[in-house]
């Protein structure tokens, strides 16, 4: 597939290229933007040697807890029991991950076993949670023993997926290739980074969305349209959002879970200006719920909290959990 992408890509650049060179060739243009044939030719070679290191596939062993964020071919080969294995995967916000096996010695009968998740799940707790997931929680986990090589590549619905193994027996193991897919309408999201920008945009389906970043930070909301701006079931009611079918909360907590963090702030009405906020969590999320009515978005940024900042919110405030301004 990528070798036939980049073929036609190259055909099409060789072209382009010869096609400045003999249109312009003779011209002033030439001499001011230096084509000449070698330049051309320099960048075509350029171009191959690009298309060579892509189709190096970068290949290293799994270890028993890994984090892994680049594509590539991962074995993992136990060199004793390992009862207690788990690796977790992180793309981009706006990417999937899709796993392969390629390849499994493991004996299931004898309990060994290696399984998917769609999603973390971090003590116990899942993102995304339960609330926010397109699935069951069932159909979340794919387990390579029942399922065996009918389902061999499993694509997760977000840019976080795990997966977890227990193998009993030295020189039992499996390979796997990571690769990472474009997701043009992404809904849960964990950051990658402490600092970043985002648009969230729920297109008129009933669902909701949770951008989750795992650090203490300051996120600053530029701008929010729930719906229309204009519409009467939209302006702010007396009891908060609870009753509106739209809405954006910011929650914080220490566990992954957002259905069991604490919400600092709800959001219901559209606006457009920053709103700010501190929070010296473990995870805030950005949360956003909605009816199925409307095309709701809603931007913002955040970075990461210096050490002074993080003192100062500790020093205002004597609250065991964690803080925020
Ligand atoms: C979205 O979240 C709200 C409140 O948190 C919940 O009532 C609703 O059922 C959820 N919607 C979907 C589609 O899961």
């Amino acid at each position: 597939m990528r070798g036939a992408m980049s073929v036609t890509f190259r055909v099409h650049l060789c072209f382009f290229l010869l096609s400045l060179y003999v249109l312009k060739g003779q011209s002033r243009y030439l001499e001011e933007h230096e084509i000449t044939p070698e330049r051309v030719l320099s960048l075509l070679n350029s171009e191959l040697k690009r298309e060579l290191s892509d189709e190096f596939v970068y290949r290293r062993p799994l270890r028993c807890l890994d984090m892994l964020v680049v594509e590539g071919q991962f074995t993992f080969m136990a060199d004793r029991p390992q009862l207690s294995c788990a690796a977790f995967f992180i793309g981009e916000p706006n990417e999937l991950i899709s796993i392969q096996y390629d390849a499994a010695n493991i004996d299931c009968a004898g309990g060994d076993f290696i399984k998917i998740f769609d999603g973390w799940v971090l003590k116990g707790e899942k993102f995304p949670s339960s609330q926010d997931h397109p699935y069951p929680l069932y159909e979340r986990y794919v387990d390579y023993c029942t399922t065996g090589s009918s389902r061999r590549v499993i694509r997760s619905s977000q840019n976080v997926a795990m997966i977890f193994f227990r193998i009993h027996s030295a020189g039992s193991g499996f390979t796997i290739t990571v690769t990472k897919l474009i997701n043009p309408f992404p809904c849960n999201v964990i950051s990658q980074t402490p600092e970043g920008s985002f648009t969230m945009v729920i297109p008129q389906q009933h669902k909701n969305c949770s951008f989750s970043i795992i650090y203490p930070v300051e996120i600053q909301i530029a701008e929010l349209s729930l719906g229309n701006l204009n519409d009467v079931s939209l302006k702010r009611s007396p009891w908060g959002c609870a009753g509106t079918g739209d809405f954006v909360e910011l929650l914080r907590g220490n566990g992954m879970d957002t259905s069991k963090m604490v919400p600092v702030a709800d959001l219901c009405y559209s606006f457009s200006g920053p709103a700010q906020m501190k929070i010296g969590c473990d995870n805030t999320v950005l949360r956003m719920v909605s009816s199925g009515k409307f095309v709701n978005r809603v931007t913002f940024q955040y970075r990461l909290l210096h050490q002074h900042e993080l003192e100062k919110l500790r020093g205002n405030n004597l609250e065991d959990f964690c803080d925020m301004e």
